[in-house]
């Protein structure tokens, strides 16, 4: 297990030796990690490990005490725990939102939501209705619909399926890989399932549960959405499980599904 993972080419975000502490209290110790064009991270860990805060750093929404992260990407986008829709907008003017911040037209608006919309595997029934109407993963649907809308080549998901059932969670895993594929989006993809991080993932970080940054990284075989259940279940319940990266997030994790 190495702490300096091998560089990665032309990385289209390097975060390098990141610290950060809220109130005097350090919660990320020189974590370090590349993403490449196209490439999708899990980054898993025990609740609390600073997953959240290393993602917003990585994004620019939080500056780092400590340390660098540059992004060479062009635009990202972002799918949280909570879909964090607007609860006064339908759900076609949540998932247009992004493109009227940036200012863009009318139609061209209704023209992308809908594509992003399809992409998501909404119905146009669905988007007429308010996030109230909307069933938990039809609002994350939206979310998800609304971070890709303005075509990003970078997108942020932090923990997106935690709160859904596991039925759902598998199709909205299935979504993520082929929108993903499709588009080439790179992204970081928070998760504490081990099992999802090997379906989604082309590569798993793991984090330190005491806030002491990356601890490794273990690239996955095979391309997301090619490997068989066969496979996937000999990567979480063999390698991974016997592999002492991962010791502590079966120890400390009482969320872990
Ligand atoms: N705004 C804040 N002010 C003070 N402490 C914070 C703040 N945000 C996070 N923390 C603390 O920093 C640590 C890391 O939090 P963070 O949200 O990054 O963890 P996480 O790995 O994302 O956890 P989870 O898996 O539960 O989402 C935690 O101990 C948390 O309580
Ligand atoms: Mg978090």
């Amino acid at each position: 297990m190495s702490a300096h993972p091998a560089p990665v080419d032309e990385p289209v975000l390097a975060i390098k030796a990141v610290g950060h502490a809220y109130l005097g209290r350090t919660v990320l110790d020189a974590a370090s990690l590349d993403i490449a064009a196209g490439e999708v991270v899990a980054l898993v860990g025990p609740s609390g490990c600073g997953k959240s805060t290393l993602a917003h750093i990585a994004a620019g929404i939080l500056t780092p005490l400590r340390g660098t992260a540059r992004r060479l990407y062009r635009r990202h986008g972002m799918v949280f725990q909570e879909p964090r829709l607007l609860p006064w907008a339908t759900a076609r003017d949540n998932i247009a939102y992004p493109l009227r911040l940036a200012g863009i037209g009318r139609r061209e608006r209704a023209e992308r939501a809908a594509w992003a919309a399809a992409e998501a595997a909404l119905l146009p029934d669905d988007l007429d209705k308010y996030p109230v109407e909307l069933s938990g993963g039809m609002r994350q649907r939206v979310a998800i619909a609304r971070a890709i809308v303005r075509e990003p080549d970078f997108v942020y998901f932090d923990e997106p399926f935690t709160a859904l059932d596991v039925a759902l969670r598998r199709r909205l895993q299935d979504l993520v890989i082929r929108t993903a594929r499709q588009s080439g989006f790179g992204a970081l993809f928070i998760t504490h399932d081990l099992a999802e991080a090997a379906r989604i993932a082309h590569r798993v970080a793991v984090m330190e549960s005491h806030g002491r940054g990356i601890v490794g990284e273990r690239p996955l075989p095979g391309q997301p959405g090619e490997r068989s259940d066969a496979l996937l279940f000999e990567i979480t319940g063999g390698s991974f499980a016997t592999d002492p990266l991962f010791r502590h997030l079966y120890d400390v994790d009482e969320r872990r599904s």
